[in-house]
């Protein structure tokens, strides 16, 4: 437990597993307040803050579709209602399904349903966001991308194509805010096994362990690391960049 996050309301969206409950986790210990978002599984959500408090930490659980701007505004109330304090750190970690396609099988619709949570949802909670932080001089934005950008991958131009949208958007929303005393950073994870990913096989992890210079699968809790390091103030002259936690699997490019 550390104290570098005291004080601020973090808010991750799709907190209630995987790699966001990690995360969740990661920044209460901080003593960061941390709002759990969650879509559908309240039991998976209540959970992440269960773990939360028997740490001593704080947290609540708030259900909104994040790709719905009614709901976010609800959600963005709820906060200020329940912590009387607007959302100092905003983690858009939050996905839906990830159908593999051929280029023959993906249409306009499913490129549009990877978009919708990589930037849609970002763009409207960073709106949702924005004014509190201005008002403060200070917030931080954290996006979690996927190192399948630099790898490209065949068969799920969908999601790679959303995510790639992720580094533009990081880099031009830290140009405009670093002013305000905002940054914005684009964590992007290589494969990091989490309960969705349990059908696995285990000649799979082997292989892949095989490519990661590291020889081991990532950890959730390494990403959740690399997110509280951008929440922090240890990373406090770093805005607009995109930090890889892949175990040094690099792509030649
Ligand atoms: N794990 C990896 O190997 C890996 C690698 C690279 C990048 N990433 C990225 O890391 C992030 C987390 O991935 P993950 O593997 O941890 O995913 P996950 O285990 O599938 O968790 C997804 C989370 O998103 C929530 N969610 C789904 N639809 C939502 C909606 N409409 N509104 C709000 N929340 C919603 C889910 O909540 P409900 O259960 O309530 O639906 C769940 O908490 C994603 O952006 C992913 O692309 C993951």
């Amino acid at each position: 437990m550390g104290n570098r996050l005291s004080g601020k309301i973090a808010l991750v969206t799709g907190g209630s597993r995987g790699l966001g409950r990690r995360i969740c986790q990661a920044l209460a210990r901080e003593e960061a307040k941390v709002v759990v978002n969650y879509a559908h599984s309240i039991d998976d959500a209540q959970e992440t803050c269960n773990l939360i408090k028997s740490e001593g930490g704080e947290a609540t659980a708030i259900q909104a579709d994040i790709t719905d701007q009614n709901q976010i505004d609800k959600l963005i109330a709820k906060i200020e209602e329940i912590y009387g304090q607007r959302v100092d750190i905003l983690v858009n970690n939050a996905t839906g399904p990830q159908p593999e396609l051929s280029i023959e099988e993906n249409t306009w619709g499913t490129y549009m349903d990877q978009i919708k949570f990589f930037v849609k949802a970002p763009l409207l909670l960073a709106k949702a966001v924005l004014s509190g932080m201005k008002e403060k001089g200070a917030g931080q934005i954290i996006n979690i991308g996927s190192d399948v950008v630099q790898s490209g991958e065949a068969n799920f131009s969908n999601y790679v194509t959303a995510k790639s949208a992720m580094i533009g958007m990081t880099r031009s929303w830290a140009k405009e805010l670093g002013p305000k005393g905002i940054r914005v950073n684009l964590v992007t994870p290589g494969f990091t096994p989490v309960e969705r990913h349990a059908d696995i096989s285990q000649e799979s992890i082997e292989r892949h362990k095989e490519q990661v210079p590291l020889r081991r699968m990532g950890q959730p809790e390494d990403i959740a690391n690399a997110v509280v390091f951008l929440a922090s103030e240890e990373s406090g002259f770093i805005t607009g960049q995109q930090l890889t936690v892949n175990g040094g699997k690099s792509f030649g490019v």
